[in-house]
């Protein structure tokens, strides 16, 4: 390894993580399947629209997805950011745009799930997201209070993110100025708001890091260093935990 980050006792670090994190314990990035779930566009299960028309294979493909989920466990990388908090504590942010819940799986405890989480459930009226992990292939699920229709707790094309989230990510940033480390992990930078942090990080004065094991030349060029690798085998030595 060439370059390592100044990790300093004042130093502010901010992580982002995507699919990629993950695809060392075996869940498949979109890109790897082409965008594609049966032969479908992902957009047509995952979102609104995709619901109100076939709320039933929305759920069956979610459902597959939590199977999945549940099956594999966390990998060296999420390990390594696990420990890299409990080095660092509150000046550590862990936002994640993957919904498979192994950053906490993994040990992490402050983790912002940006694009939802997998394991959660909520009403469509009541809108309180709850821990679930049944597996719905048949039917739909209802609200036990108002017997609306459940739907994942997951963030869908064309959705909104937590505004909350966001300022949260900009306060951070903010505070941390020219103290600031941020690291994109494994996410291709093709999804906004996310892929937007980069320049903001910048724009405060941080130092910004790429990890990835094929890092895409549109999004690497705005970081300062770029590290391709496997985030299972690169993040521990980087992180120096
Ligand atoms: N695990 C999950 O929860 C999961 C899985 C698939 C997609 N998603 C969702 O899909 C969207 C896709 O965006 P994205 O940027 O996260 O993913 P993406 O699939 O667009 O990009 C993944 C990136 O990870 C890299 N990569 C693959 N294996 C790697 C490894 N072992 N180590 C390091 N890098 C590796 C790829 O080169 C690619 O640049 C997100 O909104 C996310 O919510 C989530
Ligand atoms: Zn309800």
């Amino acid at each position: 390894m060439t370059a390592r980050p100044n990790l300093t006792s004042t130093s502010q670090v901010l992580i982002l993580t995507g699919a990629g994190v993950s695809a060392e314990s075996g869940v498949p990035t979109f890109r790897g399947v082409n965008g594609l779930w049966e032969g479908r566009r992902v957009e047509e299960v995952a979102s609104p629209e995709g619901f109100d028309a076939d709320p039933q294979l929305v759920w069956r493909f979610y459902s597959l997805r939590r199977d999945g989920a549940a099956k594999v466990n966390p990998n060296p990388g999420h390990e390594a950011i696990a420990r890299l908090e409990g080095a660092l504590g509150e000046r550590l942010l862990l936002v994640t745009q993957n919904v498979d819940g192994l950053h906490a799986r993994a040990g992490s405890t402050r983790v912002m799930c940006l694009h939802g989480e997998l394991f959660k459930t909520r009403c469509e009226r009541c809108n309180v997201p709850f821990a679930d992990t049944r597996t719905y292939f048949d039917g739909v699920p209802r609200c036990s209070t108002c017997d609306n229709r459940l739907r994942p707790h997951i963030v869908w094309f064309g959705e909104l993110l937590s505004s909350a989230h966001l300022r949260q990510v900009d306060d951070f940033i903010e505070r941390a100025g020219r103290e600031l480390i941020f690291f994109a992990i494994g996410t291709s930078g093709q999804v906004y708001p996310a892929a937007g942090f980069v320049d903001a990080a910048r724009h405060a004065g941080g130092q910004c890091w790429l990890v990835d094991v094929d890092p895409p030349a549109e999004y690497a060029r705005r970081f300062d260093h770029v590290v391709k690798g496997r985030s299972g085998e690169v993040l521990p030595a980087l992180f120096g935990v």
